[in-house]
């Protein structure tokens, strides 16, 4: 990619103040202009919605129920702490609102063949779910670390249809995955929509994803206000590339007494440099541009990208989406990281108090809300954003409970 020709263009819409954009080849400029305009015309069009939400009711399951975690909360002895769902839908994490939603899109288009990148593994489980359900080729590009570390994930794709394709540049992680399925796209554009699975890469695809998990924060915002009687103190979601975090907060934008929180991957701490916090870590995380959008991304100081760590691999991403960057900037979200010992402790607490596996991703948001609750008045409120299951992570739990001598 870095060879080839960048063009800036969108210079008003796309744009999340300085952020966003698109940088990217001019052979992809036609397909995403064509996804420009078909989400255009489909953003507003009643038959793709009722179809859409059809398929979130009577096929993933939605509305995802927002739970009280009673024992956690009795634990803690602070604030009260809710849980949204997103464990519960089917595939068993947020990707699949957008992998449907995308899915129908490039139906719309003609497309035949979708491509996708993948790193924990959700979202390329919840891409091949929905080619099989649409009649699609699917492709999955995942590096050959997370294909190691997400096993059962590797083994349901194909049992789903796709062609996993196992990457080995760079790191062997979620970058180069994004890198080698961008590749694929640029060949065979004709017949193959790309389906990104976070809020990043070059406009239109922040917003797609953006508007195609804000279902996340609609139903989170009513069903809060209808166990309470009153919004949450805060919202908290980890943030990898960002679509799981900005789901939920695009509800909760203008309620300003709302604080969002993005927890990104601490791995082993700040200071040690393996880690995945692009805003914690201000001597790396820089803005730049990266997947075709100007961003913050971790990189040195001759701008080359640097290798990322974290124990959950839907987190481990050198750079964040554009409207995350934005919503900092602006001062209207705040962002924290939890180390990787932090995340398998949130998750072996959540299991033990309430009887739910978290994803690894999640469980960083978990932490964070753990770490808050104590120190809160007992009357305050915390939303956190249970992105995932944590079956896929069982392995990884293990492995790093044993290595610890637990
Ligand atoms: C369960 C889960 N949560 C969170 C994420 C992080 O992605 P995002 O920041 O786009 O929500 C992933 C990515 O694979 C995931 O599988």
């Amino acid at each position: 990619m870095e060879t080839l020709s960048l063009i800036p263009t969108q210079q008003k819409d796309g744009r999340f103040g300085i952020f966003g954009g698109q940088y990217i080849p001019e052979v992809l400029m036609p397909a995403v202009q064509e996804l420009e305009e078909t989400y255009r015309q489909t953003r507003n069009d009643a038959e793709f919605h009722e179809i859409y939400t059809h398929l979130l009711k009577t096929y993933v399951g939605r509305p995802t129920p927002l739970t009280f975690a009673k024992r956690l909360t009795e634990e803690l002895g602070g604030a009260r702490i809710y849980l949204k769902r997103e464990d519960l839908t089917h595939t068993g994490a947020h990707k699949i609102n957008n992998a449907l939603g995308q899915a129908l899109l490039a139906k719309r288009m003609g497309k035949t063949r979708l491509v996708a990148e993948t790193g924990a593994g959700q979202h390329g489980v919840a891409t091949a779910t929905v080619a099989a359900l649409l009649d699609m080729e699917c492709v999955v590009y995942m590096g050959s670390v997370d294909i190691a570390r997400q096993q059962p994930n590797v083994q349901r794709m194909k049992l789903l249809g796709a062609e996993v394709r196992a990457v080995e540049s760079g790191t062997r992680t979620l970058k180069d995955a994004v890198n080698e399925a961008i590749r694929d796209w640029v060949t065979n554009v004709r017949t193959t929509h790309y389906l990104l699975g976070s809020a990043l890469g070059p406009h239109p695809y922040p917003t797609i994803v953006r508007d195609f998990q804000a279902v996340i924060g609609r139903e989170a915002h009513a069903q809060i206000l209808e166990a309470e009687g009153r919004l949450p103190d805060a919202c908290i979601a980890c943030v990898g590339g960002g679509s799981n975090a900005i789901g939920l907060f695009s509800a909760f934008v203008d309620d300003e007494e709302v604080a969002l929180i993005g927890v990104e991957a601490g791995g082993e701490g700040i200071a040690s440099g393996k880690h995945a916090a692009r805003f914690a870590d201000p001597a790396r995380g820089k803005p730049g541009v990266l997947h075709g959008t100007f961003t913050y991304l971790l990189q040195d100081e001759d701008g080359q990208v640097l290798p990322t760590h974290s124990i959950s691999a839907g987190l481990d991403y050198p750079a964040v989406g554009p409207e995350h960057a934005y919503l900092r900037e602006i001062g209207r979200a705040e962002y924290t990281s939890v180390t990787d010992a932090e995340a398998l402790q949130a998750f072996q607490t959540l299991a033990r108090t309430e009887g739910i596996l978290p994803a690894l991703e999640s469980s960083h948001a978990l932490a964070e809300a753990i770490r808050r609750a104590p120190s809160l008045p007992r009357e305050s409120i915390l939303l956190v954003n249970l992105s995932g299951r944590g079956d896929k992570d069982l392995e990884t739990v293990l492995k790093a409970l044993k290595g610890r001598g637990a």
